[in-house]
């Protein structure tokens, strides 16, 4: 296993039990965004969504409705149980019951997010962003080809090699289908070494990064465009920088602080 996947998986085991709770404040607004560019995805009513890299199911929650089913896939199994346990225990009842009124009233939806509906979101342990192995036998079901819809919300800065994972999402989409990646803008190398004599230092924020599986300090509109265009997902080609910027605490009390991007296009 490469070593930026086993970074990634030995970070996000350790926190998933905690990571909606730590994240609360980033994650509601990543939630609310997400919900507010439907149109700009514009992916189509009622389709099939591949949530990669899916940690506890940010994706999957914001864009259910209008996608209908959901298929998460994730390195880390204790971020897959939680996206599962949540799975099982949340539903949005507005399709059937309350139309898209509601729908334009995210805070009162999510107040009346009861009932069950479990085959309609699911995660699995996997990588689709292996080099060594381009058809993982455990992908291999026609449930796991021809979404509508695939994207990533803030994982591509944890993948090895971002233009790879960008075409093994289009492989998986049917004809037309939409490609998104939520991710932060360039920013500088700002995270803190967890060693006291790093703290602070650019050697302690690079270890800092690394300690977190984060391989990319965020990408530029040419950078996202080309990993599009390259991968197959170049029509309709479309970036957006999202008006509220990301706020994370630290333990320790310390803001760190995103510009986040919103990309889709259509496989052509
Ligand atoms: C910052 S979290 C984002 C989770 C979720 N998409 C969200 O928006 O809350 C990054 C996720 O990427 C996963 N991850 C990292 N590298 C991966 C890879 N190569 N393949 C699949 N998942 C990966 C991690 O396990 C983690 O759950």
């Amino acid at each position: 296993m490469a070593d930026t996947v086993a970074a990634n998986r030995a970070h996000f085991d350790g926190i998933a039990a905690d990571y909606d709770k730590r994240y609360a404040q980033g994650l509601g607004q990543l939630e609310r965004q997400f919900r507010e560019s439907e149109a700009f995805i514009a992916a189509k009513p009622g389709g099939r969504l591949l949530d990669y890299a899916c940690g506890t199911g940010l994706v999957s929650r914001s864009l259910a409705p209008p996608i209908a089913e959901c298929i998460g896939i994730d390195v880390s199994e204790k971020m897959i149980e939680a996206y599962n346990a949540k799975a099982k225990t949340e539903v949005r009842i507005i399709p059937l019951f309350m139309g898209r009124g509601l729908r334009q009233r995210p805070a009162l939806a999510s107040a009346i997010n009861v009932g069950l509906w479990p085959h309609k979101r699911q995660a699995f342990l996997g990588d689709l962003t292996d080099p060594s192995d381009p058809s993982p036998a455990d992908f291999a079901g026609p449930e796991f080809w021809n979404f509508d819809i695939a994207g990533v919300g803030a994982g591509f800065h944890h993948f090895e090699d971002c233009d790879l994972a960008a075409k093994r999402l289009v492989e998986r989409l049917c004809p037309g289908g939409v490609l998104f990646i939520l991710d932060f803008l360039p920013h500088e190398a700002d995270f803190a070494g967890s060693h006291a004599g790093d703290h602070g230092s650019h050697h302690g924020a690079h270890h800092g990064a690394a300690q977190h599986g984060v391989k990319h300090l965020g990408f530029s509109h040419e950078r996202v465009k080309a990993m599009f265009e390259g991968a197959g997902a170049g029509v309709d080609f479309g970036f957006k920088v999202l008006e509220e910027e990301l706020v994370f605490r630290r333990d320790n009390g310390s803001e760190m602080r995103r510009k986040v991007f919103l990309a889709r296009g259509n496989k052509g």
